[in-house]
């Protein structure tokens, strides 16, 4: 199999090559290689690689520089996404489109699972569900998968600001009423794999099981690496950023496992993640 990877260079991008399967030919370009606002750039990529399957995990992650740059957010992660939709169906891959929990508004209790309504908060999330609507309507053969609260041990993420702050303050503030699934990026890459092995279409949740908020997910992370640092947990009303996530954005899936797909509990996931950094 040859697989395409948009956004390769990014934290899940560099996941799917580290743990591609044996045999699989992998292409991960950049944005400077496949700009996916650029229509000819993206054609022209799928046409001289020739993949059977596209990751397209090229996106504008920053969720508050969405709300400062809607444009921008619409541009890469709605137009970016019709264009990668496009280039595959004219080559015939299979497009596997990476999106979020945070096209839920978070207003229910129970978890999202792949059937429920979405209805987006924010800019990001907008342009994430407007990604989704242009892959279902161009690429008929797809997967869309839905994910959250990404990390691994060393790129810009919740996992890697944590240690930084740890190392910067006594005591750190963390909101404990908004809620989702940490997800290591090595399991949903070695799940995504899974996915198109198969192969499967349609929309999934791929997040890791169980719940955390922000301050649980903070806490496991300091408790792992033994930081020496208070964590005091507060309301999200008392921490104003200019995207609103969901409260409630928790993933849960009935799709994956009626395919044998299950990712690991979070917490395994992250002591999983972080034992090469744990104090000995
Ligand atoms: N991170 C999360 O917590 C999370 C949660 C749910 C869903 N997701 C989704 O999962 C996917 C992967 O996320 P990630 O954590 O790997 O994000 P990431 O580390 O920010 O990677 C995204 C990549 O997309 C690239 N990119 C940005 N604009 C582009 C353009 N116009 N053309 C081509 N590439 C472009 C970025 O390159 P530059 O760095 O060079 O700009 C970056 O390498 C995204 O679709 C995201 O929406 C992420």
């Amino acid at each position: 199999m040859r697989a395409l990877i948009t956004g390769g260079h990014g934290q899940l991008g560099r996941a799917l090559v580290r743990v591609a399967p044996p045999g699989v030919q992998v292409v991960a370009l950049g944005a400077s290689e496949c700009d996916v606002t650029d229509p000819t750039a993206v054609r022209a990529a799928v046409a001289r690689v020739e993949p059977e399957v596209v990751f397209h995990c090229a996106a504008w992650t920053d969720v508050d520089g969405c709300e400062r740059q809607p444009e921008r957010a619409w541009r890469i992660n709605a137009l970016g996404t019709q264009h990668v939709a496009t280039a595959c169906l004219e080559a015939g891959a299979t497009l596997v489109y990476v999106s979020t929990n945070y096209v839920f508004d978070g207003e229910q209790d129970e978890p999202y699972h792949e059937f429920a309504r979405p209805r987006p908060l924010s800019v990001y999330g907008a342009s994430k569900l407007a990604g989704e609507a242009a892959v279902r309507a161009i690429c008929p053969r797809h997967a869309i998968v839905r994910t959250a609260m990404l990390y691994d041990a060393t790129s810009r993420n919740f996992v890697t600001t944590v240690r930084r702050l740890a190392s910067e303050h006594a005591r750190l503030r963390m909101v404990a009423d908004q809620y989702g699934n940490p997800t290591f990026v090595d399991d949903l890459a070695h799940a995504l794999w899974r996915l198109v092995a198969q192969p499967a279409y349609g929309t999934y949740h791929l997040v890791n099981e169980g719940a955390a908020s922000w301050y649980d997910w903070c806490l496991a992370i300091v408790q792992e690496l033994q930081l020496p640092v208070e964590v005091e947990p507060i309301p999200a009303s008392e921490f104003r950023r200019l995207a609103r996530p969901p409260r409630n954005g928790v993933l849960a899936s009935l799709a994956a496992p009626a395919l044998g797909i299950r990712l690991p509990y979070w917490r395994e996931a992250l002591a999983r993640c972080l034992a090469p950094l744990r104090p000995a």
